[in-house]
């Protein structure tokens, strides 16, 4: 099997990720924060490393900076509707996830004001386009760091300049980055970053988080959920510490454990050497696909400015039939669709039938991607 469907969720996962999690459940499989007796702080342990781990993996001083969620929806949803109200401007990007976008279109009907900039035709956005939305004052601008649909990698810091310039906050969506490219929030100037940990990060699913900055200020962001956190269990009030003001209810110990030996399976092969390689089939992939007939490569052409994601289309066949050809005839497994952006799609000119997208992770080898052009060869001929 060819599993080329690392932008959904990473997979194989590393063989230490299961063993951590069996080790967590089988060894350290208290409550953390509650109980005080071995299995609890044994618990709490393994999930202070994961947080540690991340604050360093994304250049932040203090790990309590780090609040665990379930996905980057969840991280997402937090950021956005803990800092936003009716009456606030919000300026997005066009090739946002309808992780962002939902929730944005939902608190505009209580009477958010939002704009949406334009994308250009390969995904990437202006920042001279930006300039233009910020003369008007917004509290956020949300961008995505890079399109799940095409890869395409925003301007992030140049933008983040931009808005912190107007007096707006910048959430960054690095649910395709986060382990894959280099972060380092300092020099991005990004005030909270939603990552994931079931994609890049190589962790198992129900693990994410949202990562605020040294200098943004968590006065300005409300809890999303409240409820136990171990701590100050005399009140009936939200403690105001970190990260217990947003991690209410028992966290995913297992899964944490697990993403904390993703993250060390990457540090060990390191992040840029993962980076390249990637980078590099990748491009094999795109150039071999821009090669055949009839097919339509989209993104953009450098592809140091992308993710290792590639979409195509293939002119007078069904993304669906490719798809299911690529699974049923090669055993090679892709998504195809409007992989949950229908604003990206819009942007690319691919709504509403969407892209037959291929996605390159750390167990891709060059075969993979041979057998794959042949096959897409042999599709598109037959
Ligand atoms: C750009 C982007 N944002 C957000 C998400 C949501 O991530 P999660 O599955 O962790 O909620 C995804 C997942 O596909 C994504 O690609």
């Amino acid at each position: 099997m060819i599993y080329l469907d690392h932008a959904a969720t990473s997979w194989p996962k590393p063989p230490e990720v299961l063993a951590a999690m069996h080790d967590f459940l089988e060894r350290a499989g208290g409550n953390p924060g509650r109980s005080g007796h071995k299995l609890s702080i044994e618990a709490a342990r393994v999930i202070y490393d994961a947080r540690d781990a991340l604050a360093d993996l994304f250049g932040i001083q203090d790990p309590a900076r780090v609040i665990f969620t379930l996905n980057a929806t969840h991280a997402l949803n937090l950021a956005i509707q803990g800092i936003l109200q009716p009456g606030h401007r919000v300026i997005t990007g066009g090739m946002e996830h309808n992780a962002v976008m939902r929730p944005l279109r939902a608190l505009e009907q209580r009477g958010l004001l939002l704009e949406v900039v334009p994308a250009e035709a390969d995904g990437s956005l202006s920042p001279q386009k930006f300039a233009a939305a910020l003369q008007t004052p917004a509290r956020l601008v949300i961008l995505n760091h890079a399109s799940n649909v095409c890869g395409t990698i925003a301007p992030v810091a140049e933008i983040a300049r931009l808005a912190h310039a107007a007096g707006a906050w910048v959430l960054v969506d690095a649910a395709q980055t986060a382990g894959s490219v280099p972060i380092h929030l300092p020099t991005l100037g990004v005030d909270m970053l939603a990552f994931t940990g079931h994609k890049g990060l190589q962790g198992p699913p129900g693990t994410g988080g949202l990562v605020l900055a040294d200098s943004f200020d968590p006065a300005d962001l409300s809890p999303l959920v409240r409820g136990g956190t171990g701590s100050r269990s005399e009140f009936e009030t939200q403690p105001e510490d970190l990260p217990d003001r947003y991690e209410s209810g028992t966290p995913n110990g297992v899964g944490i454990a697990g993403l904390k030996a993703g993250i060390d399976w990457i540090q060990t092969r390191g992040l840029d050497a993962l980076r390249e390689q990637e980078h590099a089939l990748a491009l094999t992939l795109r150039q071999g696909l821009i090669g055949l007939p009839q097919v339509k490569v989209y993104g953009p052409a450098d592809l140091t400015a992308s993710a290792a994601i590639v979409s195509f289309t293939v002119e007078g066949k069904q993304v669906s039939e490719i798809g299911r050809r690529l699974d049923n005839e090669f055993d090679i497994l892709c998504r195809v669709g409007l992989h949950c952006a229908p604003a990206a799609h819009r942007s690319l000119g691919t709504f509403p039938q969407g892209t037959v997208r291929l996605a390159v992770g750390p167990t891709t080898t060059p075969q993979d991607i041979m057998r794959t052009l042949s096959a897409i060869e042999w599709i598109v001929k037959t």
